[in-house]
């Protein structure tokens, strides 16, 4: 496992963005041969995809041959409704830059057939040849999309029941009422960001502190489903000061050595 720290959230994006447009770059996609993202949302992506379209404006990156995925959706939500992440993600990122919009890929939370929805998910990834890489944050419980503690580290896209931490984490963006936050969601499974070549788990803010503590430092358990990045060949954790917070002084000593080194 790869771990960026940088001084605040500024700056950690700043390097997530770099990344992603290095990574588009250096695979030099074609309209045959796409390169193949996987996107999340939450407040934690907003300065990466502030990032990115200042790249793109600045012609660093083009999104021409690029296809996306998204983590999730809310079940019941249109895509009009601005809490649905279909609304999130042409808000915050998709309007401003250059991609097809053939080329997004967002689950339908409104589907009459939520096993057909997700199973052509996954069928729609495969037939791209896999994710190449895969931008995630992180719940205050360890979840990652929507797969709350206890899923399967292995489970695949699904319709997934929202634990209460999440729904009141998620009820900022409801006006503070649990009522109005729905109580399930369609998710990429644990196993499908696993199958991405690579992954980058971001996260800011000393409320992840102790789920990135667990990513790191603690045992691969289904309680914190992130600690399942201990297992992938080329996982990222990116994030900062404060949500390293909780890392033992050696543990951060290492790592950042290791960026000094080289990587
Ligand atoms: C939601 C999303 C996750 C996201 C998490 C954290 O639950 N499904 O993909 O990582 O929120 O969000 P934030 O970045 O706002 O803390």
């Amino acid at each position: 496992m790869r771990v960026i720290i940088k001084d605040n959230a500024v700056d950690i994006s700043a390097w997530v963005a770099g990344y992603i447009a290095y990574s588009i770059k250096r695979a030099k996609p074609t309209a045959k041969k796409p390169f193949v993202l996987g996107l999340p949302t939450g407040s934690t992506p907003l300065g990466v995809y502030k990032e990115l379209i200042k790249l793109y404006q600045n012609k660093k990156v083009s999104f021409e041959h690029v296809v996306t995925f998204n983590m999730d959706e809310y079940i019941g939500l249109s895509p009009e409704d601005k809490n649905s992440y279909h609304y999130f993600m042409h808000e915050n990122f998709f309007n401003y830059i250059n991609i097809n919009p053939k080329n997004i890929h967002i689950l339908d939370g409104q589907t009459k057939d939520y096993a057909k929805e997700c199973e052509d998910y996954e069928n729609a990834i495969k037939a791209y040849g896999g994710i190449d890489l895969m931008l995630g944050g992180i719940g205050t419980d360890g979840h990652i999309a929507f797969n709350e503690p206890f899923s399967s580290l292995t489970s695949r896209t699904r319709i997934k029941t929202l634990a209460p931490s999440t729904i009141k984490d998620n009820s900022r963006f409801f006006d503070n009422d649990i009522s109005k936050v729905p109580t399930q969601a369609l998710t990429i499974g644990i196993g499908t960001i696993m199958d991405a070549k690579e992954v980058i788990i971001m996260a800011t803010g000393e409320n992840k502190a102790e789920a990135i503590h667990q990513a790191i430092e603690g045992n691969i358990n289904h309680l914190w489903p992130v600690t399942v990045l201990q297992m992938h060949r080329y996982g990222i954790i990116a994030c900062d000061k404060a949500a390293a917070k909780k890392l033992a002084p050696p543990t951060i000593d290492y790592f950042q050595n290791i960026e000094k080194m080289g990587g």
